[in-house]
């Protein structure tokens, strides 16, 4: 009989299977290669006039440029190489009849186009040199800019840099465009683009790179030497001690144990209001016990894109300082996995606001994880909180990927908010919370169960869902000692077709957006400086 079986075991050396501070690694994030905004460019950059119809029937060989087809319409280019100069058509017309308030030239769409259709390869240097008067304004010059840089951005970690393409290109305005910009324009350049650069990495890391052991050397990376940011961070033992079941038993059959982190700006003088950024960080969602069939596991790496859009978002916001807000970001990150520890469906969680909830499906994990973070965020009193979470399917089936979807508990500020996605042109879409669902995730043996026993409609009651932890009326932790039970004014942002981009489209190539940090950051800055 071959026994080669139990010899071979004896010679087995028996390790713990995992060294989980083996797992605490000090990673990197990928490397970027992306174009810089310079204020020198010399006269061999390739220049770029902008043109709407009128200005371009104001060239002296326009009729000839008609003739191979240029008609100056919104994201045509052609290349004039005797002067070394592009035009770019802008002339734009809505031709459409649906009342698409999105519908209208876009900046950021320009620039991102025109990157994608240049000569590119060679190019050291790109000069905007025209832009016709209906884009020139300080708004309009810095979104083509930020499209330009990130559609030129890259990440190489993975791939063999490509020998031709320049190691520090540059993009520049001339002189007379300069006119536009201030010194702080520049900076909220370069500020957001840092920000929507920082979120779109740790989006399109991989797994390995992004996960709850190596998230908060990342945030420290993020953060460094800025003296008005702290960084604070709860690990798993503590969250276990502290009661925060919606994020431990999410987070527990994976090798990496989950995290919290909690990052705060403070303003330069006295603080007269306080935002508190809530972000959904799975960093890798394979539906635990539920899993996910076929195909739908395959990029959920960006399950994280809350955390990381409120990650670039305070990264911004960090870089230009504010003056009376102080601005908290808090993510509970985890790795929603499987082992023989795994949550289960029929689990009843405790959750740290003593609201018990019953676990119906591991996928539906994200509200479980937000639950506590929400509840830290109410702890916190602030005047307002904002969630951005890649929270559901159901949400790419309701409104397209292309739009974020936008909830609240407060008319007033859901109204706000959506007026700076319009102004800077990211598609949102508010979704109302009917009250009459509101009963469909009541428990048979708990508060809560975290789906409903019905299908549609799932962004709207995982919006439900959340809003339990924004009133604190709801909680009964006798631990927490609520003397005046509040209820915050709070917007959820559903983002999970906006935040990844599963095909090309014209903003975005595949992969991560940044979507959101722009609309946030110019929300955050319109309290700093109204109130
Ligand atoms: N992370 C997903 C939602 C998601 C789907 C994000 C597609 C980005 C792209 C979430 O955790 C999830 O799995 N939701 C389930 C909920 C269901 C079990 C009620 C869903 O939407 O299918
Ligand atoms: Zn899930
Ligand atoms: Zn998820």
């Amino acid at each position: 009989m071959f026994d080669g079986f139990y010899t071979h075991t004896k010679s087995v050396q028996r390790t713990n299977k995992f060294d989980i501070k083996a797992c605490k690694r000090n990673i990197k994030l990928m490397k970027i290669r992306q174009f810089s905004l310079t204020g020198a460019v010399n006269d061999l950059a390739l220049q770029i006039k902008f043109v709407d119809r009128e200005s371009f029937q104001r060239i002296n060989n326009y009729k000839a440029l008609e003739k191979l087809g240029f008609e100056a319409k919104y994201k045509q280019l052609i290349l004039l190489p005797e002067s070394n100069s592009v035009l770019a058509g802008v002339e734009f017309s809505d031709k459409t009849k649906t009342a698409d308030r999105y519908h209208k030239l876009n900046p950021y769409v320009l620039g991102a186009n025109l990157y994608r259709q240049l000569p590119l390869s060679k190019t050291v240097a790109v000069q905007i040199n025209e832009l016709p008067g209906l884009l020139q304004n300080e708004n309009s010059l810095r979104n083509i800019i930020l499209g330009f840089i990130q559609a030129s951005t890259q990440f190489t970690t993975f791939t063999k840099a490509s020998e031709d393409s320049p190691a520090n290109p540059v993009i520049g305005i001339s002189m007379p465009l300069k006119r536009l910009l201030s010194g702080e324009d520049l900076k909220l350049i370069d500020s957001l683009n840092k920000g929507i650069t920082r979120t779109r990495q740790l989006i399109d890391a991989t797994p390995e790179e992004v996960n709850p052991s190596t998230i908060e050397k990342l945030i420290q990376d993020t953060f460094v030497e800025n003296p008005n940011i702290t960084i604070h961070a709860k690990n798993y033992e503590e969250l276990s001690n502290l009661g925060a079941q919606g994020i431990t038993y999410v987070g527990r059959a994976s090798i990496h144990k989950p995290i919290l982190t909690q990052v705060i700006l403070k303003p330069k003088s006295e603080v007269k209001k306080k935002v508190v950024l809530v972000g959904k960080g799975v960093t890798y969602d394979s539906g635990g016990l539920d899993i996910k069939p076929d195909g739908h596991m395959k990029t959920m790496k960006c399950d994280m894109g809350g955390a990381a859009t409120m990650c670039g978002t305070l990264k911004a916001l960090a870089e230009l300082g504010l003056e009376h807000t102080e601005v908290h970001w808090i993510s509970a990150f985890v790795e929603n996995m499987i082992d023989g520890s795994a949550y289960k469906p029929d689990d009843i969680i405790t959750t740290l606001s003593g609201q018990t909830v019953e676990v119906v499906n591991t996928d539906a994990e994200g509200r479980l994880t937000l639950t506590d973070a929400l509840t830290l965020a109410s702890l916190e009193n602030p005047d307002y909180i904002i969630d951005a979470a890649t929270l559901t399917g159901a949400c790419i089936f309701a409104l397209t990927e292309h739009y974020t979807a936008l909830m609240g508990n407060d008319e007033e500020l859901n109204q706000e908010l959506q007026s700076h996605f319009e102004s800077e042109q990211e598609r949102s879409q508010y979704v109302a919370m009917p009250e009459i669902l509101r009963t469909s995730l009541a428990g048979d043996l708990s508060d809560l169960k975290n789906i409903p026993d019905f299908k549609f409609g799932g962004h709207v009651t995982a919006g439900l869902f959340l809003s339990h932890f924004i009133n604190q009326k709801n909680f009964r932790n006798p631990g927490l000692e609520i003397n005046q039970p509040q209820e915050y004014s709070w917007v959820h942002l559903d983002i999970a077709g906006s935040s990844y981009n599963k095909r090309n489209n014209d903003i975005d190539a595949v992969g991560s957006t940044g979507h959101g940090v722009r609309s946030l950051v110019s929300w955050i800055r319109s309290i700093d400086s109204n109130r």
